[in-house]
């Protein structure tokens, strides 16, 4: 069972400079809400309440605006700083005292996933005991991913970082869940020639031993990439079509926090002062009415 989550949302942010320069890219906006929000949506209906977020070194209080320590949500937020990005798997070594002798899972600050069945999937995740579990996505322009080849019982077969050479159109998305044997894996991992951990080499441990899982989000699910800014504008045209279209929200933390029975009436109504006179406050007006 895994009841720890990670956000990684530090990086550089140089592809999307001079957004970037002042704020942390996770704080930018997807439609009404900052991207972070996403990501943290995603753990909370997977109903991991403990959840570690990483953030770049000096950019910490930017994110405690936002995020206290998550108990207006219900959850418990904690926050340490990355002083450089030296790849995913650092998450692990960075959150080894975070993690303890737990399971964890791992979703990286600007992944967007939303679909029918994700939150009974994501509920399956969770399960996890033993190995690690990815998650894969059909992709156009697989060059741009991790990428995996699997059979026909979805056991992975190849798993290669940005190949050059088509393997496969399944992309590993940025959502991952290990058993505690990541720590010690992470620590073994070398720079790859990019100068990085690389999150694939971590995973390709697992798969030696036989230990590594996949399941897909099939077509009525999306994966959206915030890399550009361009995919900043798609990924809120996308929002706000089905926020306008459905009267819901995506990604409302209080939402899921009081539909998990997490936080009451009187902790959304501390969110409404908090956000002040705005959409989102008339939104959580809605919900508890
Ligand atoms: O989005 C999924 C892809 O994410 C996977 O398919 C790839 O296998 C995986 O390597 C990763 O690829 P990217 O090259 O797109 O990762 P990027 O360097 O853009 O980092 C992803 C997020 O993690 C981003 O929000 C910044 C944050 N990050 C990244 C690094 C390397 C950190 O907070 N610290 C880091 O050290």
């Amino acid at each position: 069972m895994i009841k720890k989550g990670i956000i990684l949302a530090g990086g550089k942010g140089t592809r999307m400079s001079p957004l970037t320069k002042a704020v942390n890219k996770q704080l930018l906006p997807i439609y009404d809400k900052p991207l972070i929000f996403y990501p943290l949506s995603i753990l909370m209906l997977a109903k991991i309440k403990d959840i570690l977020i990483i953030v770049n070194k000096g950019q910490l209080n930017q994110y405690k605006k936002i995020l206290p320590d998550g108990k207006n949500l219900g959850i418990k937020i904690s926050f340490i700083e990355q002083p450089t990005p030296k790849g995913l798997p650092d998450a692990f070594i960075l959150g080894q005292k975070f993690i303890g002798s737990e399971n964890v899972a791992l979703i990286l600050g600007d992944n967007f996933f939303y679909g029918q069945n994700l939150t009974e999937q994501l509920l399956n995740y969770r399960k996890l005991d033993k190995g690690a579990k990815i998650i894969l996505h059909k992709v156009l322009k697989p060059e741009q991913y991790g990428v995996a080849k699997i059979n026909k019982k979805n056991k992975v077969i190849k798993i290669i970082e940005k190949p050059s050479k088509f393997i496969s159109d399944l992309a590993v998305t940025g959502l991952y869940f290990f058993d505690n044997k990541v720590i010690k894996y992470s620590k073994k991992l070398k720079p790859s020639k990019r100068g990085e951990l690389e999150i694939i080499d971590l995973i390709k441990q697992y798969q030696k031993k036989g230990n590594l899982s996949s399941d897909l989000i099939g077509r009525g699910g999306a994966w959206l990439d915030t890399g550009s800014i361009e995919d900043f504008y798609k990924t809120s045209a996308f929002v706000s079509a089905i926020e306008k279209r459905q009267g819901l929200k995506i990604a409302c933390l209080e939402e899921i926090a009081y539909l998990n029975k997490w936080i009451g009436k009187k902790e959304i109504l501390k969110q409404i002062i908090f956000y002040g006179n705005c959409e989102y406050s008339n939104y959580l007006k809605k919900i508890i009415r």
